[in-house]
């Protein structure tokens, strides 16, 4: 286990792309392993979370292959297609792979068994088997809702209208995509919008995806058993990658970095109006769409540029959390730093993700002489104005976005930050150290 020291070194200058975003990937795999013909994907990020993915998509039928010029080639098996694996899958760390290929297998008639690490098997499953149940899938979990678990989805899907009870875009998309292989149209409705990867891929092979809108909530339904069409895609940098970019350069004095080629769904950008309403320096330039735009695919790309900036506390969000949830922890640390006591609240979803994210922070941002309450649905972050104390020691708990956020708030530590294991970066960010470093970050692995 190599641990990660952060320190400050110099202002981060420079132009950087992030790799490509880890929802776009994880869908183009398993989306075009269900097309019809041959697919290619570019810019995939190969990170273990994705990769995770590609294998559980070869182990169900489809051929991925990774061509000398760094794209990926998929064969689609066609919208019931997939094969029962000859193993169980180990889903590594990703609840995406997870939750998304469960709703996959479901409407298909294969048995599957999966797994995944330490912190995968502490999260909570039942947000999709209870769903996917009603397709017909049958279960068997681990103390009911637990990895590892084996499901056997059937033969006769039936059609679902499902209200998720939490904003999840893995659960909405779970629910969709097992309705791509069940006749008749399967409609989820979300209270709160989530991220439309799954959507607007889908539309943009062809599928017949429907969106409306009625008292605030977001309708969307999907004709099962469409054939896809294959699809080129260039994957966009991850905003959820960016992130950790933007908090940095926005911290540390003296700072301006452009990064190029960022997916800007709206449905994901919120860090951008957050870090902005805390006073942030971030101007969007040159946004443009790629993807089959003409038929309603596509997602909007743009370069970024943040230059350093005074930062002060937020009280009252007015960002819909589900348009940042992976980019809460970082923006806690920016608060960290911020002048004023920053509350947040109506966060509870971070407490299942890879790690809980709320007592993670708190644990870690009071280790480091930031004074933190820990709400059960939020934090209170009293801002130092400045360098925060540092000098303490961080526990991941096997979550990537843990370790790059202490990585971040390192570098305006008055003493180093001590990140206790950096191999969890690897799930999302690979080249995350050599990037920073190559910024002027000060980051040195130890061990
Ligand atoms: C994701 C949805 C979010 C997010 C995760 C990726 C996706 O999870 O936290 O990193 O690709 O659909 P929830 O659906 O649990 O909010």
């Amino acid at each position: 286990m190599s641990k990660l020291i952060s320190s400050p070194n110099s202002a981060l200058t420079g132009k950087v792309r992030v790799p490509g975003d880890k929802s776009i990937s994880h869908r183009a795999l398993m989306l075009s392993a269900l097309a019809v013909g041959r697919s290619e994907v570019r810019g995939l990020l190969e990170g273990d979370d994705v990769l995770a993915t590609a294998a559980a998509m070869r182990a169900m039928g489809a051929t991925i292959n990774r061509l000398a010029d760094g794209h990926y080639e998929v064969y689609g098996v066609g919208v019931g297609g997939l094969t029962s694996p000859d193993d169980i899958i180990d889903m590594g760390n990703s609840g995406t792979s997870t939750r998304l290929l469960l709703g996959l297998i479901a409407s298909h008639d294969i048995t599957v068994t999966m797994t995944g690490d330490a912190s995968l098997r502490s999260r909570p499953m039942g947000r999709v088997m209870d769903p996917l149940g009603e397709f017909g899938a049958e279960f068997s979990a681990r103390d009911d809702r637990f990895l590892p678990l084996t499901i056997s989805g059937t033969a006769q899907p039936l059609v679902l209208d499902y209200s998720p009870p939490m904003a999840s875009a893995q659960v909405k998309s779970a629910v969709l995509l097992a309705g791509l292989n069940t006749p008749g149209r399967t409609i989820v409705r979300e209270r709160v919008a989530t991220r439309d990867h799954t959507e607007r891929m889908l539309r943009a092979m062809g599928a017949d995806i429907r969106e409306s809108h009625e008292d605030g909530v977001r309708i969307v339904s999907i004709e099962g058993q469409p054939e896809l069409s294959p699809i080129a895609i260039d994957v966009p940098g991850d905003i959820s990658s960016s992130a950790f970019l933007l908090a940095a350069a926005s911290m540390v004095p003296g700072s301006d970095v452009v990064i190029e080629d960022v997916g800007l769904n709206p449905l994901r950008t919120g860090i951008i109006g957050a870090l902005t309403a805390m006073g942030a320096d971030i101007t969007v330039e040159s946004e443009s769409t790629i993807g089959r735009e003409a038929m309603g695919g596509g997602e909007p790309v743009g370069t970024l540029r943040v230059r350093a900036a005074a930062l002060k506390a937020v009280t009252d969000l007015s960002v819909d959390p589900s348009t940042m949830i992976d980019e809460f922890p970082v923006l806690f640390c920016a608060a960290a730093v911020a002048e004023g006591v920053s509350r947040f609240t109506g966060l509870e979803e971070l407490r299942v993700k890879e790690s809980d994210r709320l007592n993670a922070m708190a644990v870690g941002l009071a280790a480091n002489g930031v004074q933190v309450e820990e709400l059960p649905d939020g934090l209170v972050v009293h801002g130092c104005g400045g360098r925060v104390p540092g000098g303490g020691s961080v526990e991941t708990h096997l979550d990537h976005r843990i370790a790059m956020s202490f990585s971040v708030l390192g570098q305006m530590a008055t003493a180093p930050i001590t990140i206790d294991d950096a191999s969890p970066i690897q799930t999302s960010f690979p080249g995350f150290t050599d990037l920073m470093t190559g910024l002027g970050a000060g980051l040195a692995l130890d061990g």
